[in-house]
């Protein structure tokens, strides 16, 4: 089987800072790529609060970050990946901009590399159909916050292979996640129910059935939900959750999918959710307020 030794990490946002995060921990030398320094740097600071506080809650020892760490290296030249066992990517939720780098990766990773996307959404063998390796090419998606989230669900197409797809199996577990086998279908398993859910409370607000607090609260308090629904959606990030959306929308047809107007208006307002402090919530105080929508 594959043996996986190195990890490559394209794009650290929200989730791939986590997933270069979990990877490090897990014992892979790992080396992220963002698009100039100070992105690098961001996604360095991101890794580095998430440690600290694994710290303090005493799950983490200072030599375990110190050692963690160690292993990160973060890059602005893709080339620096080409000799990685598996390079996962966690670029923005766009096609295009997906298959233009897997067609570059493809030209310089080293014949055995492993490629594997954590989209949210998108189709597996379109992304694996723009390089040379689909039987290397895999699903892994990660939740949000990754170091915190259990679960990877281990997406194969119809060109990957068994090898690669044990190979992915076990990095998982390596790193001390549970994976679950999901087709390549749009949203796979957790996203297919999740997503509908959050723009159904998104439509909820559209309605005027309750206030932003008091759908999060009723979710939180009447159904055991460790947040509610548009804390959540602020959580995954705005922008994120509407382009997952239009791509559930145009596979299925079916409404539930459709984005809400609500959400591409606060997009379009510049407000993503937690992640640049204003979405349906300000996070600009010591707790976060229900904007005013
Ligand atoms: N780094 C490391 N650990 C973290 C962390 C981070 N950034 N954030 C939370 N944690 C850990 C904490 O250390 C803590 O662990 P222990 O219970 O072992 O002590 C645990 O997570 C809970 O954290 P807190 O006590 O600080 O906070 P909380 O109890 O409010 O929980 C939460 C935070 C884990 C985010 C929880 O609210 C939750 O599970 N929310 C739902 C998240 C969810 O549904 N994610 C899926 C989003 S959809 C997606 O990801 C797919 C997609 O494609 C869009
Ligand atoms: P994000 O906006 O936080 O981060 C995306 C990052 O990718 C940015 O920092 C950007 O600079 C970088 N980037 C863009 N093009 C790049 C390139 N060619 N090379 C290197 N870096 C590049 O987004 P995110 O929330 O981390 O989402 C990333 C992917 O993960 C998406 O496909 C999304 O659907 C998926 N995902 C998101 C969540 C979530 O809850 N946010 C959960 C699971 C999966």
């Amino acid at each position: 089987m594959t043996q996986i030794r190195s990890v490559g990490v394209v794009g650290g946002g929200l989730m791939g800072s986590g997933i270069a995060q979990v990877s490090a921990q897990g014992g892979y030398p790992t080396i992220l790529r963002e698009l100039d320094d100070a992105l690098c740097d961001k996604a360095r600071a991101s890794i580095e609060r998430s440690l600290q506080k694994a710290i303090e809650k005493g799950k983490l020892t200072a030599e375990q970050r110190d050692a963690t760490l160690g292993r990160l290296t973060f890059v602005t030249h893709l080339e620096r990946l080409a000799a990685c066992d598996l390079v996962i990517e966690a670029v923005v939720e766009h096609l295009d901009t997906k298959r233009a780098l897997w067609r570059s990766l493809d030209a310089l990773a080293a014949p055995h590399t492993m490629f594997a996307s954590n989209t949210s959404s998108l189709s597996i063998v379109d992304q694996a159909a723009a390089t040379k390796r689909g039987d290397r090419f895999v699903g892994l998606h990660f939740f949000n916050p990754v170091p915190a989230m259990r679960l990877v669900e281990d997406v194969r197409t119809v060109t990957t292979s068994d090898d690669t797809v044990d190979a992915a199996f076990d990095f998982v577990r390596a790193i001390g996640k549970e994976p679950i086998a999901a087709k390549d279908s749009p949203g796979f398993v957790v996203n297919l129910l999740l997503v509908p859910y959050m723009l159904d409370a998104v439509r909820a607000v559209e309605r005027g059935v309750a206030s932003v607090q008091d759908i999060d609260t009723g979710m939180q308090l009447g159904a055991g939900h460790p947040m509610g629904p548009l804390a959540l959606c602020d959580y995954v990030g705005l922008d994120t959750l509407q382009k997952v959306a239009e791509i559930m929308w145009a596979a299925y047809r079916e409404p539930r999918y459709a984005p809400p107007p609500l959400l591409s208006r606060l997009v379009a307002a510049g407000m993503l959710g937690k992640k640049n402090g204003r979405g349906f919530y300000d996070y600009s105080g010591d707790r976060p307020a229900p904007n005013a929508l």
